[in-house]
């Protein structure tokens, strides 16, 4: 198959973020404990964190680290997480049917945070709680001394504020399955209640309103209208969230994703437009995709769900700790161009998450960390999108998906700074390579500085995935015959079948 790709360099989408490489931890599974972690690891600092995981995370490049869920955060007790460690309350989570031993708080991860250097996106618990609770919070972290919140976050080891600017009104409120889950107006109205009391707390703080859970939800549409309506003066983001899985075998469909993302961020947009219009607000409200990933959820539902929600009550259980393939390392490669390619609108994303819970790093108790397939592109991405984001003009074969339609066999990004320009691509087709010709008259290059490829290894299949015992199946490898001539404005590549490609030009 053949594509062919025009990139010039004044057509801008917009700057590129470095809030669009978030990531997320939350109280869940073995995401904290055990994952971040284990004061009896072998890597373990003073502060008890694992420095294996430590390193990846650093190597991953995440900016903006949502935290402390999720489901969790709508059950949290913030208070329960911070002071003296040996006085902290042992409680239910309900959210996961887990015990917190709240061991791991506000200050640790914080210290946690500081040491992956990342910022904290903090959300606050809109379940069971409300705005005196958020407002405590918010003082408590950002206010610098005096009173009695602030002294007491003195008192417990942080002389300075925490300094958290970004804010999450509760979580997927929308959904049954969330403790304290609410109609779009209830939402709505508490969170406007929040957010304006919040903002008196601290006005430089910014604030996420929660969007729906996935564009499948029956109040998908209503809640994001509803929700602004009461919202829009007061925040600047709204959240969507959106998780992909192979289903039934409709790999084509699967391999669509980021079409499917695209027209979600797309719908999502055209509702925020219409609100600021209809309320004559000179504004914009960013989309903030905090939770986006592959998530096997139907094997979570058939097979984890049920022992978890009736079973034991344990602490940090195994859940969700999806492995991934390299189909699913090429899905989240062309989830992050949709990212890209939407950056005009997506003011943040956090891949959800980041260590062991559906997660691009893995580790095991006691035992060693490792790069899932899917820590390539986002690591890859993360390093190399610079500047700002270019409208790319594709012309290339399409497939016929069930989902999605007829979508084009080729998924692209492509950023450029005043140096380099990079093209993030994606061959969908399983069988064929794609023939690549790029049209750079508008963004001529005199080399090629890196190529490479994820793809499925010479000796395994599109199921291949990095595991315990071979960490390394999926890595990526160096992308061959990628050629420029006509005094670089023309480029020549071989995709391999299934395929995320990154190619920097300079
Ligand atoms: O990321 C796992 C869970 O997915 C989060 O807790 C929740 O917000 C979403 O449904």
């Amino acid at each position: 198959a053949t594509a062919r790709l025009r990139i010039d360099r004044t057509e801008i989408v917009a700057p590129v973020s470095a809030r669009l490489f978030g990531s997320f931890v939350e109280h869940m599974g073995r995401s904290v404990y055990t994952g971040i972690y284990e004061p009896e690891h072998p890597t373990a600092n003073f502060d008890g964190f694992r420095q294996d995981v430590l390193d990846l995370v650093r190597e991953l490049g995440p900016s903006i680290i949502r935290y402390p869920g999720g489901n969790f955060v709508s059950g949290f007790r913030w208070e329960d997480s911070v002071g003296p460690r040996g006085e902290r309350p042992v409680r239910l989570d309900l959210a996961w049917h887990s015990i917190e031993t709240n061991q791991v708080g506000l200050h640790e991860f914080a210290d946690w945070a500081d040491q992956a250097g990342v910022e904290i996106m903090q959300a606050v618990n809109l379940g069971t709680r409300g705005i005196e609770d958020a407002a405590a919070l918010l003082e408590y972290s950002n206010h610098p001394a005096g009173t009695a919140l602030s002294d007491a976050r003195r008192a417990d080891g942080r002389a300075e504020p925490f300094g958290i600017t970004l804010w999450c009104l509760g979580n997927e409120m929308d959904g049954p399955w969330q403790i304290g889950h609410k109609t779009a107006e209830e939402y709505g109205r508490l969170a406007a209640e929040t957010a304006r009391v919040m903002k008196w707390v601290d006005p430089t703080i910014e604030l996420v309103a929660a969007g729906s859970s996935n564009a499948e939800m029956p109040t998908f549409g209503s809640w994001e209208r509803t929700v602004l309506e009461h919202t829009a003066e007061l925040v600047e983001h709204i959240s969507l969230h959106a998780y992909y899985e192979e289903l039934d075998g409709d790999v084509d469909s699967f391999l669509a994703s980021a079409v499917g993302l695209d027209r979600y961020i797309g719908a999502v947009a055209a509702i925020i437009d219409d609100v600021l219009e209809s309320k004559n607000l000179d504004k914009t409200i960013g989309i903030s995709v905090d939770e986006w990933n592959v998530w096997y959820q139907t094997r979570f539902n058939t097979v984890d769900k049920h022992p978890l929600l009736t079973g034991d009550w344990v602490e940090h259980p195994r859940i969700i700790e999806d492995e991934y393939s390299v189909t699913d390392a090429v899905v989240v490669g062309s989830l992050l161009n949709s990212l890209l390619r939407n950056a005009d609108r997506v003011s943040m994303a956090n891949l959800a998450q980041l260590v062991n819970v559906i997660a691009p790093i893995r580790s095991e108790p006691g035992g060693p960390a490792w790069r899932q397939t899917t820590f390539h592109p986002f690591a890859l991405t993360a390093a190399a999108a610079r500047g700002n984001v270019l409208r790319a003009e594709v012309d290339c074969e399409r497939v016929d998906t069930v989902r999605y339609g007829a979508v084009d066999l080729l998924d692209v990004a492509v950023t450029a700074d005043d140096a380099d320009v990079v093209l993030f691509l994606v061959n969908r087709s399983l069988t064929e390579p794609l023939t690549l010709s790029v049209d750079l008259t508008g963004a001529p290059a005199d080399s090629v500085l890196a190529a490479q490829s994820i793809h499925a290894p010479a000796d395994g299949d599109r199921f291949t995935s990095n595991t315990e015992v071979h960490p390394d199946a999926v890595v990526p490898v160096a992308l061959t015959g990628v050629t420029l001539s006509g005094d670089g404005r023309h480029l020549q590549a071989e995709l391999p079948p299934l395929s995320w490609s990154i190619v920097r030009l300079r």
